[in-house]
């Protein structure tokens, strides 16, 4: 084959997904969609949870949606609950709110759950959210990485960090809080990173060497950086897995909550908001989207199953899909030599030595750019 033939494929191959992968990859948010509530018809609402009050969790996210009733629900079968939330105000309101309600349940003890701030658009904010938090030298049993965005339809904006906003509040920032935070996560004996994905992944396509999508080979779209975030979550937590000895205790999952009924639709236009909240029986309510978060955090399976693909040397992180089943993510997640090219890039757009992981592991100080 000619060499100008090699460079055109590869040339197609980085331009994005082909027309075959990305039908293939509709089908499955279609799917997602359509079928979601007969696939996880076994599953009952509320999830039910056994007594947890040996569990310091953290949540990012949770003044809302999913992040909000996975919070509640933790906190309310007895765990340690840290709100890890940009709006501090409305945090304190929940709260208030649940502490009301639960106390007039006549149930228990009052909900042992508190907020702390942290505002992933800031990478300096995750750095001083982490620092605070192992300073207490307290074990963390689980991070549920929740926050997302979706500024759907939306044009595409940049943090203060100089990131493309999608990237750094569903991948980028949440990479970094995963990494800062395993010195307090090892000192767990056993514990999870749990990350809040999308089966919009699936339609994905993620060129590491541009990550912030600004080198014009792909027009922006609001689905595109939802989409390629989702995607690089994935790949970057497959490296992670990887990388953390089994001694370490850690699991990590990224999981898919279904297709909830939440803020997410806040950015859409009216009229496509009212048509989304007519399909109720398509829709979960954030009570139901918990659900994947809730299994992936409590079920006693989860490390055993991490082991199980570690030590049968898979090279991808657990996948949960929304019935809290295992499940593969898509194709291009699972391809290796991308996954390795943006763990590297990630770790240098946060600002973090390459071998963090390692340092971290051996209870050495690792230095970040940011938050200094
Ligand atoms: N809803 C769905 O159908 C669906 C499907 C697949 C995956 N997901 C994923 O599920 C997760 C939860 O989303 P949701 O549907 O529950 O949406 P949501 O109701 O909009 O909740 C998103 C949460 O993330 C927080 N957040 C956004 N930007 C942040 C930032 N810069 N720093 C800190 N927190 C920030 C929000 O805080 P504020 O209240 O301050 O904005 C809110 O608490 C996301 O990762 C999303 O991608 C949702």
């Amino acid at each position: 084959m000619s060499s100008e033939k090699v460079t055109l494929k590869k040339t197609k191959k980085m331009d994005g997904l082909g027309w075959i992968e990305w039908l293939r990859g509709l089908s499955n948010v279609l799917q997602e969609m359509f079928f979601q509530r007969v696939m996880a018809s076994h599953l009952h609402n509320p999830f039910p949870l056994p007594p947890l009050n040996h569990l310091t969790c953290i949540v990012t996210g949770s003044t809302s949606g999913i992040g909000s009733e996975t919070a509640r629900q933790l906190a309310e079968a007895g765990a340690h609950v840290v709100m890890a939330v940009r709006n501090t105000r409305a945090g304190h309101e929940l709260i208030q709110q649940w502490q009301t309600k639960w106390s007039a349940s006549g149930k228990g003890l009052p909900l042992n759950i508190q907020v702390m701030e942290l505002d992933l658009l800031s990478l300096d904010s995750v750095v001083r959210f982490s620092n605070a938090w192992n300073a207490r030298l307290a074990p963390l049993h689980v991070l549920i990485n929740n926050a997302g965005m979706f500024a759907m339809g939306g044009a595409q904006r940049f943090s203060k960090d100089g990131y493309e906003q999608h990237l750094q509040v569903n991948h980028l920032a949440p990479a970094l809080l995963s990494l800062l935070l395993l010195p307090s996560l090892i000192r767990a004996s056993q514990s999870r990173i749990i990350n809040v994905n999308s089966v919009i992944h699936y339609l994905g396509f993620v060129d590491p060497n541009d990550l912030n999508l600004v080198a014009g080979k792909r027009k922006f779209s609001s689905l595109r950086g939802y989409s390629s975030s989702k995607l690089a979550q994935v790949m970057f937590n497959n490296v992670l897995f990887k990388k953390l000895p089994l001694e370490t205790g850690i699991s990590v999952v990224c999981l898919s909550p279904g297709v909830v009924q939440t803020n997410v639709t806040r950015d859409l236009p009216r009229l496509i908001q009212d048509i989304y909240s007519a399909l109720p029986y398509f829709i979960y309510s954030p009570q139901e989207g918990c659900r994947s978060s809730l299994f992936s955090a409590t079920a006693s399976q989860i490390p055993n199953y991490c082991e199980k693909l570690k030590t049968n040397h898979k090279s991808v992180c657990a996948y949960i899909s929304q019935n809290c089943q295992p499940t593969n993510p898509s194709e291009e997640a699972r391809n290796i030599e991308t996954s390795n090219k943006v763990w590297e890039k990630t770790i240098e757009l946060i600002g973090l030595p390459l071998d963090a992981v390692e340092m971290l592991i051996e209870g050495e100080e690792v230095q970040c750019r940011y938050g200094i």
